[in-house]
Order: structure tokens, then sequence, then C-alpha cells
């Protein structure tokens, strides 16, 4: 049972190949492609029976070399619309050879060297079909006979090609009466001139890789019309044109692309291009132009306009006007400057790109731009690509890029690029951007780069996509980080702690700004410390520097008398006598030591005379009392005699200046003195106070 239905399987699927393929009856040198209804036949020194279903056939490197209709019999049975010969030796093809296919569309005859283009021309008699296409190329003929495309299968004929042959010269003439000629492809040949002489209708006319030097007028000589009214695209690359005069291009009514690639051209004159009415697309890459003429590119219907590979001097405005050289393209979208030298600096180029306000589309690779102005592409509203590959870009400016609110595409690839921060770009730009290419910069792989790095790793949504990212995108600097990948650079967390150079200053500013207010404090409440302080630290460095000698007050009595007055009485006795006498001092007080029954002045003198030194102490009090007032003005004599040391002033009130009098004041001036300072710091003064009793006479000031 099982075998059974096995053996039915195998025979069912038996039949239905060979229903499929009538696998035995055609020659295995074919391939067939049934949905096509293709066969390609290669290694046949015959033409063999076909699938009736085959309607186009390739015959490649086959041996055919004599072809006649009884060679051609077995295809009579397919109705053939397409067929090809290429590379199969065929030396002779006979009259009429092609009037077996009644239904033929579609013809080539390429590559076969050996064939005499005579042999083909008489191959079309009799042909009842009307040819679409024709190629006849790559067969090293030097001329086409004259009528050859005359013949009745041509008259609906809407594509010629006749490249790769080696025709000198081809005559318009034989195409003059094909009314659907929409291509016309002459290129590859070794054609010096392009002479239209009377109307053609052809549509597409290409002529590239020939050796025109100069190109003829378009137009009839006598009457001045078009010989070619229906020619919308024209292609001259890879010529020796060298010269374009500006009437050159009249007649050409319904031009609308112009390609003058690789050619020889060195100036571009005014108005060479506006006589062409309806021109939107030209193509002038890859010549040698030294000079562009003020108006050269006017035209008011011109769209694209590819300047590639010139190597332009945009820098040398000797060679062209910076204001009117894109002026006068109002509908111009597409530039292209790759490959030229552009200037560098705000200026030129503002004045370059500012009428481009239609510009969507701006290739500026390769133009040798080191820094990119600010506030340039702004100007460029429309701008939606902008390339800038491969220029020597370092960085990208702050405002570079701004309002720049209609890109799309932005191309930075290969240049030295370092980093990027938040400030490159503006945001608004970002969330718009579709597409941007950063890779093969030269990055940086340092902090300044950590922003970056974690936008990249962001996969944010309204990111645009980043072309040639993450492989691409690799550091450069420093040493140990080169060639690996940016978005694999991992610093640590305290290497890269943001930090602003503002808050440095902010802290160095609020530190000095908390000393000096402290300090200030620190003055305010104890001044007086301080200046107690200052004295007590020269005299002892005085007295280190061997100035002072500690033994020179033995001669007298006392070691100070005391000038006071009866208001500050209580401080003196309990204070300063207590302090002092405890210390071992002798202090003379007028009413404790004084002589009872002596006259003041008396005992004033002769106490005097028993003190060393002698002992102010001032107040406000005693600045009010003339007693006091008099005895300073006794003491100061004393002074005169020996010096400011002599007295050792206390202040021990601030005296207000409305009770300054004039000995006081010059008292002050002249004499250091120490104040009175209660709780912190009175040791200091009662060190100072001491100190000072004990210096002797003589010695260089200390004054403050
Ligand atoms: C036609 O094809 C058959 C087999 O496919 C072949 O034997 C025969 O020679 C062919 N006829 C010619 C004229 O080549
Ligand atoms: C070829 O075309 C004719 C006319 O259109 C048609 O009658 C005939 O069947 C076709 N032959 C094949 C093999 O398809
Ligand atoms: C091609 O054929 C023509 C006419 O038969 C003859 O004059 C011419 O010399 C031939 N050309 C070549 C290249 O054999
Ligand atoms: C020529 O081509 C056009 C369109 O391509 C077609 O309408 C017309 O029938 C063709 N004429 C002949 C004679 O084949
Ligand atoms: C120019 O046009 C006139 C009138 O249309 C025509 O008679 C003449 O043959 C044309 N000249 C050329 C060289 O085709
Ligand atoms: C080209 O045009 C500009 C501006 O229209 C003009 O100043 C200049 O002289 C022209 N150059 C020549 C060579 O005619
Ligand atoms: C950018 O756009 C704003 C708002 O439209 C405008 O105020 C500003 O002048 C523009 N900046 C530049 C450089 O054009
Ligand atoms: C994505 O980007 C937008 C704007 O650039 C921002 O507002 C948003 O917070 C981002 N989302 C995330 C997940 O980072």
């Amino acid at each position: 049972m099982i075998i059974k239905m096995a053996y039915q399987r195998t025979c069912m699927l038996l039949v239905s190949m060979c229903i499929c393929y009538d696998c035995s009856s055609y020659d295995k040198r074919c391939d067939f492609n049934v949905k096509k209804k293709l066969a390609t036949c290669s290694w046949l020194t015959y033409i063999p029976r076909f699938p009736e279903y085959v309607t186009a056939i390739r015959f490649t490197n086959n041996k055919f070399y004599v072809i006649n209709k009884e060679f051609m019999s077995n295809l009579t049975k397919n109705n053939i619309t397409s067929l090809f010969f290429i590379s199969n030796s065929i030396q002779r093809l006979y009259k009429n050879t092609f009037s077996v296919f009644p239904v033929l569309k579609s013809l080539i005859v390429a590559k076969e060297m050996s064939l005499n283009v005579t042999d083909v021309d008489m191959a079309f008699v009799e042909l009842k079909s009307t040819l679409e296409n024709i190629r006849l190329n790559g067969n090293g003929w030097t001329y086409i006979p004259a009528g050859m495309f005359g013949a009745t299968a041509f008259r609906n004929i809407t594509k010629i090609v006749l490249s790769k042959n080696n025709l000198l010269e081809f005559s318009f003439k034989e195409v003059a009466n094909l009314l659907n000629l929409d291509t016309l492809d002459l290129s590859g040949n070794k054609l010096t001139s392009l002479d239209v002489l009377q109307p053609v209708d052809v549509k597409k006319l290409n002529v590239n890789g020939n050796k025109i030097v100069l190109l003829p007028s378009f137009c009839n000589s006598t009457d001045r019309t078009s010989n070619l009214k229906t020619l919308t695209a024209l292609f001259i690359n890879d010529n020796a044109l060298f010269e374009l005069k500006p009437s050159l291009f009249k007649c050409l009514p319904s031009l609308k692309t112009l390609q003058l690639n690789n050619n020889k051209l060195n100036a571009l004159l005014n108005n060479t291009f506006n006589v062409i009415p309806q021109l939107i697309e030209l193509h002038i890459q890859s010549n040698n132009i030294k000079i562009i003429e003020p108006t050269a590119f006017k035209s008011t219907s011109l769209q694209k306009l590819n300047f590639g590979h010139n190597g332009f001097r945009f820098d040398d405005d000797g060679r062209f006007n910076q204001v009117n050289i894109f002026k006068h393209v109002p509908k111009l979208t597409h530039l292209d400057l790759t490959g030229n030298f552009l200037p560098g600096g705000y200026k030129p180029l503002k004045q370059m790109f500012s009428p481009l306000q239609s510009l969507t589309s701006l290739n500026l690779h390769g133009t040798n731009l080191r820094e990119l102005p600010s506030y340039v592409f702004c100007l460029l509203r429309s701008l939606q690509r902008l390339i800038l590959q491969g220029n020597s870009l370092r960085e990208l400016k702050e405002g570079t890029f701004q309002n720049m609110t209609n890109l799309q595409y932005l191309n930075l690839q290969g240049n030295f690029i370092h980093s990027i921060n938040p400030s490159s770009f503006p945001m608004e730009m970002l969330s718009r951007l579709k597409e941007l290419d950063l890779s093969n910069n030269h990055f940086s792989c340092t902090c300044d780069i950590m922003w970056f790095r974690d936008w990249l790793r962001n996969k944010n949504k309204t990111r645009p996509i980043l072309l040639n990212f993450p492989n691409r995108y690799i550091c450069i600097y420093p040493e140990n980080m080169h060639g690996k990948r940016l978005i694999k650079y991992n610093p640590t967390k305290d290497i890269c702690t943001p930090w602003n150079q503002l808050y440095t200053m902010a802290t160095i500013l609020s530190s000095f700004a908390f000393i000096t207010i402290t300090l200030l404090l620190i003055a305010y409440r104890c001044h007086a410390n301080i200046r107690n302080y200052f004295y007590l630290f020269r005299i002892h460095r005085l007295r280190r520097r061997g100035y002072i000698r500690l033994n020179s007050s033995e001669d007298f009595e006392y070691h100070a008398f005391v000038v006071y007055c009866d208001a500050d009485r209580e401080w003196v006795h309990s204070i300063l006598l207590r302090k002092l006498e405890d210390e071992g001092l002798n202090l003379c007080i007028h009413d404790r030591d004084f002589d009872v029954g002596a006259s003041i002045a008396e005992n004033v003198d002769t106490y005097l005379q028993k003190c060393w030194k002698i002992i102010v102490i001032m107040s406000n009090d005693f600045a009010k009392s003339e007693w006091c007032q008099w005895e300073v003005d006794f003491v100061q004599e004393r002074r005169r005699q020996q010096g400011k040391d002599v007295f050792l002033l206390i202040m021990l009130k601030t005296i207000n200046s409305n009770h300054m009098t004039c000995p006081i004041k010059t008292l002050i001036k002249t004499t250091p003195y120490l104040t009175y300072k209660n709780g912190a710091g009175e040791d200091l003064f009662w060190k100072a106070v001491i100190d000072s009793i004990q210096k002797p006479l003589g010695n260089p000031p200390v004054a403050m």
C-alpha cells in the first residue's frame, strides 16, 4: 500500500515536470526563463528550436559566422519581439535576414567586430515590423551607410544606440525623418563635431566620450529657427570642448538638462546659459575653469547646478564676482561645489550664498574649509541637505547652525572635529534632523566629549539616524585611546565630574569675602588687642636684637608716675595698681604717695624726679579736665628731655572727637599708646603695659 502511493507520487511528479519543460527536445546550451519568456544561448553553431512561449532570445558567445533567412528558420514558429546578438563572431549577414521577424520590437547587434555595417543595413530590407529600439554598439564601425535608418522598419523607432563604435562622423540627416525618436546615443565614438544642419526630432542626445572640440550653432542658418526643437537633454561629457560662446546654446527651446562634465573649458562667459529658456539642470564638473564672469550662471529656470571638481578658486575674487555669481539663479535648489576652493571668513561666504533663498541642497564636499563662520548657513533658509564632508573643520562654533530648522541631512564626515558639545548644534535643529554623519572625525576622548558620548548612547527616538555609527566614530586622541570606539570611552566618574569655571570663581570670591568679613569683624572687636599685640611684638623684636637692656630702671625709686583724672581713680587704684604692683613694679600715685603740705606743683616736680617713666591714663573725663591738661603740659617737658619712650599712654576709654584738645591730639599722634581691653585680650594688654614700662629709654621708636 505504502509502496504503491510512493510510486504514484513519483509518477505524478515526473508527469508534471514533463508538462512544464519539454526536457528532452530543447538544446541544453540554452537557459530558459519562463516568466520573462526569455532564452539565453551560448556555445552554439546553429539556431535550434525553442518552446513556443519564448519571445525574447539572447545569443551570446556563439559561433555563427554566416547568417541568412534559412539559418533563422527554426525561429519562425515563435513570435520573436526581442533579439540580441552579442559576440557571436558573425561575419556575414545576408540581405532580408530580419524579414522573418514580423513582430520584432527590439534588436541588438553588439560586439560583432567582423560584421560589415553595410551587411546590417541590407538585412533590414523587407522587414515588416516596426522596431522600437535598436542597439548597434561596439562593432568597430567607422561610418553609418546613408539611408540606413530610412527603411520602413525604423519609421516609428524611439531609441537608437550607436555607442562604442569608431564613428568618425555622423550625419543627422540619417535620423531627420524619425518622428518618434526619443534617444540617440552616439557616445564613445570619435566624432569631432556635432553639426545638426536640419531639424531633428530627438529628445535625448548623448555624445559623451567623443572628441568634440567646438560646438556648432543649433539654429537654422537662414531663418534662425531651432533644429533641435524637441531636445530636452544634451550630454556632451568627456569631450574636448575648450570654449562656450555666449550665444552658443540658442535654439534649444526645450532643453532641460545640459551636461558638460570633463571637458577642457577654462572660462564661463556672461549669459552663456540664460539663452536656454527651460534649463533646469546644468553639470559642469571636472573642467579646468579659471574665470567665471558675473552673469555666467544667470538663468531664471535653473534648479540644479553641479560645478564639482573644477579646482576653482572661490577664494580669489579676481576670478569671479562674489556678489553676483549666484545672484541671478533665483530658482536654484541644488548646488554642488565639491572639489573647489571656498574662501574662509564670514563676508565672502555670506556674499556668495545669501542670494540662494531657494536652495535645499548644498554640497561642499572637499572645499578646503578650515572653519565655518557662524551665521552663514542660516541665510539659506530652505536648506534641507548640507554636505561638509572631507574639509578641515576642527570645531563647530556656536551659531554655525543657528536657525536651520529645515535641515534634514547633515554630513560632517571626515573632518578634524575633536569634540561635540551642547552648543555645537541648536536643539531645534537637532530635533528635526533626520540623518547626521559625524564619522571619521578626530575625536578627542577626554572629559570634554562626555556630553556627546552620553548623547550617542541615549537611544532617544527624536535623535537623528547616525550614519556609520558606531564603527566609524573613533577616538584619535589621546594616545592611549587611539583607535578605540568613542561609544566605549568610559572614564572613571571622579575624573570627569563636571566642573564649571564659574564654580571655581564663585568659590574663590566667596572664600575671599568670608575671610575679609571675618578679619574685619575681628579687627573691629579686637582692634585694641591687635594694637597691643603689635606693640608687644615690636618690643620683643627689639629685645631679641639686643636693643633693650632690662636693668635700666634701678636708679629710680618708682618705675612710673601715673597721671590720671579723678573720674578714673577707681580703675587706677583697684585695677592698674594691683596688676602692676603684683608684678613687682613700683608706681607713684598722687593721692597716695604725695607729701602732705607741699604744693601740688612741688610734689609733681619732686616725684617726677623719682619716677623712671610716666603713665598717662586717658579718657573723655581726662580730656575734659583742665587739671589733667596742666599735668600733661607739665610732663611734656620730661618727654622733650628724654624722648617719647618715657611716656606710656593708656587709652582707658576712647576719647570722643569733640573732646580732643590740641595738646592731646598731638600727644596721641606722636606717642604710641595702649588701649585698655576688658575680658578677652586683657592679659595681652597687661603684658604690653609691663613690657613697655620695663623698656629702657633711648631706644629706636616702636610707634605703630
Ligand atoms: C532546427 O533545430 C533542430 C533541433 O533543435 C536542428 O536539428 C536543426 O538543424 C535546426 N535547423 C537549422 C536550420 O539550424
Ligand atoms: C503569434 O502571434 C500570432 C498573431 O498575434 C498568433 O496568432 C500566434 O498564435 C502567435 N504564436 C505563438 C506561438 O504565440
Ligand atoms: C563592407 O562592404 C562594402 C560593400 O560590400 C565594402 O565596400 C566595404 O569595403 C566593406 N567594408 C569592410 C570593412 O570590409
Ligand atoms: C508608432 O508608435 C506609436 C506610439 O509609440 C503607436 O501609437 C503607433 O501605432 C506606432 N505606429 C506604427 C506604424 O507602428
Ligand atoms: C532653414 O530653414 C528654411 C526655411 O524653413 C529651409 O528652407 C532651409 O532649408 C533651412 N536650412 C537648412 C540648412 O536646413
Ligand atoms: C559681464 O557682465 C557684467 C555684469 O553684467 C559686466 O560688468 C561685465 O563687463 C561683463 N563682462 C564681459 C566680458 O562682458
Ligand atoms: C534666528 O531666528 C530668530 C527668530 O526667527 C531671529 O530673531 C534671529 O534674528 C535669527 N538669527 C539669525 C542669525 O538669522
Ligand atoms: C529625547 O529628546 C527630547 C528632545 O531632544 C527630550 O525632551 C527628551 O527628554 C529625550 N528623551 C530621553 C529619554 O532622553
